[in-house]
C-alpha cells in the first residue's frame, strides 16, 4: 500500500503522523513511503532522515494525497485539503467528527474512508490513540501549575518541593484516570503533598495500592471538594465521562475558599472543561486570572511538546497503521474489532453511531458496509 504523509498545516500544529523509524518500518514490508518535505520539522526529524530512512519526499501536500493509498495524518483535515482527498482513500488520523458539521459533510462528499484514531477501542473499553495524549498532558499539568505557581507568574509564589524546614505545597488532583495518575506521579516525584479524587471505589483502591507515600486517595464529592480546595496550591481537572461534556466540580463561588494565587489547570477543557470559570485558552496565552485565581485551559497541551508527543502518538498509531498497510483497510477491519471501531466514515456512509446522532443524519451499521464496501 502507498502511504503518505502531509505536513500539518492546523494553526500551532508542530506534530507529524510518522517518525523516521516509521518509515523503515512500512519499506521494510514493501510498502513505499511518500512525505511532504519539512513535514517532520516542528517534531525535529529533518526531511534527510526521513530520506534516510528510505521515504521518498516530495515538495507539495497535493502531490501527497494524489499519490497515497492511505494518507496517515495527526489532526482533521482543514478546508483547503478536502478537495484533495480522493474516492477510496483511506485517511487514518485524529477526526472528532462530533464537533464539527462542516467535516463531517466533507468527508461524505469525498467518499474517503476515515477511520479516526479517537474512536479506536480495546476490549476492556480504553481508547488506546488517546492514551498516549493524556499522558503527556497529565504529566506536563504539573511542569506547568508549577511554573505558574511562580509569583512573577501570577501565582502564590511557592515551590511545589518545599525545602528542608519548609513544607512541600499541596496539590490536588480532580480524576484518578490517564491524566490524573500521570499528574499525581510526577507531583509526588517533585516531592509535593498530593491528593487525588475520584468516584470510583476501585479506581481509588488500585491509586492507593501503586502511589507512592506522599499521594493520599479521597472520593470526590462536593463536600470533600470544597474541604480540599482551602489548602491546594495546584489544582488539577482531569475528570471524564465519555460521550458527556465533563461536570463543574468547581464552581465560580467556591473560588473564594480558595487562597490568592491558587493555580487550576484545567487539562478537561477539550470536553468543555470541570471547573465553571474556564474557559479555553491556547499556548500563546494559556492563563487567566478570575477571583485572584490562575486558570490555565490550554485545549491541546500536547502541542507545546511535539517531539515527545509525535513519538508518543506514533509508538501507539504504528502497529495498527501497519497492519492496515499489510492487509488493506476492508480485511484488517474485519479481522481487527479495535481498527473496526475506528471506521466513522465509508464511502460516504456514516458507520459511527455518535456522528449520526450529533448531525442526524442516516447511519449504517459498519459490518454491512464492511461486506458491501468497494476495494
Ligand atoms: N487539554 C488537553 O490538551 C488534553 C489532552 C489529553 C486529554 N485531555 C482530556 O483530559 C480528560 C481526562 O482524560 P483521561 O484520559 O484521564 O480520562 P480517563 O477516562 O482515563 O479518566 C477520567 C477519570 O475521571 C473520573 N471521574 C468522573 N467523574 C468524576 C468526578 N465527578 N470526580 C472525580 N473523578 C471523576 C473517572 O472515574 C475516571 O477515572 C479528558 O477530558 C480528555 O479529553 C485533555
Amino acid at each position: 500500500m502507498i502511504i503518505g504523509v502531509p505536513k500539518e498545516i492546523k494553526n500551532n500544529e508542530n506534530r507529524v503522523a510518522l517518525t523516521p523509524a516509521g518509515v523503515t518500518a512500512f519499506s521494510r514490508k514493501g510498502h513505499p513511503v511518500y512525505v511532504q518535505k519539512t513535514a517532520g520539522h516542528g517534531s525535529g526529524f529533518s526531511d534527510e532522515a526521513y530520506a534516510e530512512a528510505g521515504a521518498v519526499m516530495l515538495n507539495t501536500i497535493e502531490e501527497v494525497y494524489a499519490i497515497a493509498e492511505m494518507i496517515i495524518k495527526v489532526k482533521e483535515p482543514i478546508a483547503s485539503e478536502y478537495p484533495l482527498i480522493r474516492e477510496n482513500q483511506l485517511l487514518f488520523t485524529y477526526f472528532h467528527f462530533a464537533s464539527s458539521e462542516e467535516l463531517t459533510h466533507a468527508m461524505i462528499a469525498q467518499k474517503a474512508i476515515c477511520l479516526a484514531y479517537e474512536t479506536v477501542e480495546k476490549d476492556d473499553r480504553s481508547l488506546p490513540l488517546l492514551v498516549p495524549m493524556s499522558e503527556v498532558a497529565g504529566r506536563m499539568s504539573i511542569q506547568e501549575g508549577a511554573k505558574y505557581l511562580e509569583k512573577p507568574m501570577g501565582g502564590r509564589g511557592v515551590l511545589l518541593g518545599g525545602v528542608a524546614g519548609v513544607k512541600p505545597g499541596e496539590v490536588l488532583v480532580l480524576g484518578g484516570g490517564i491524566v490524573g495518575t500521570q499528574a499525581a506521579k510526577m507531583a509526588a516525584g517533585l516531592g509535593a503533598y498530593v491528593t487525588i479524587m475520584d468516584i470510583s471505589l476501585p479506581r481509588l483502591r488500585y491509586l492507593d495500592d501503586v502511589m507512592p507515600a506522599n499521594v493520599d486517595t479521597l472520593m470526590s464529592n462536593e463536600y470533600n471538594i470544597r474541604q480540599q480546595i482551602q489548602t491546594a496550591d495546584l489544582i488539577i481537572g482531569g475528570v471524564l465521562i465519555p460521550g458527556a461534556k465533563a461536570p463543574s466540580l468547581i464552581t465560580r463561588d467556591m473560588l473564594k475558599l480558595m487562597r490568592p494565587g491558587t493555580v487550576m489547570v484545567d487539562v478537561a477543557i477539550d470536553q468543555g472543561g470541570c471547573f465553571e470559570t474556564s474557559k479555553a485558552t491556547t499556548h500563546q496565552e494559556p492563563t487567566y486570572v478570575v477571583d485572584e485565581i490562575v486558570h490555565y485551559c490550554v485545549a491541546n497541551m500536547p502541542g507545546a511538546v511535539p517531539y515527545t508527543s509525535t513519538l508518543a502518538l506514533t509508538n501507539a498509531t504504528l502497529p495498527y497503521a501497519l497492519q492496515l498497510a499489510d492487509l488493506g483497510w476492508q480485511a484488517a477491519c474485519i479481522k481487527n474489532e479495535e481498527l473496526r471501531k475506528g471506521l466513522n466514515i465509508v464511502q460516504g456512509t456514516i458507520v459511527y453511531k455518535g456522528v449520526s446522532e450529533a448531525f442526524g443524519l442516516p447511519f449504517q451499521e459498519v459490518t454491512t458496509v464492511l461486506e458491501t464496501a468497494e476495494v
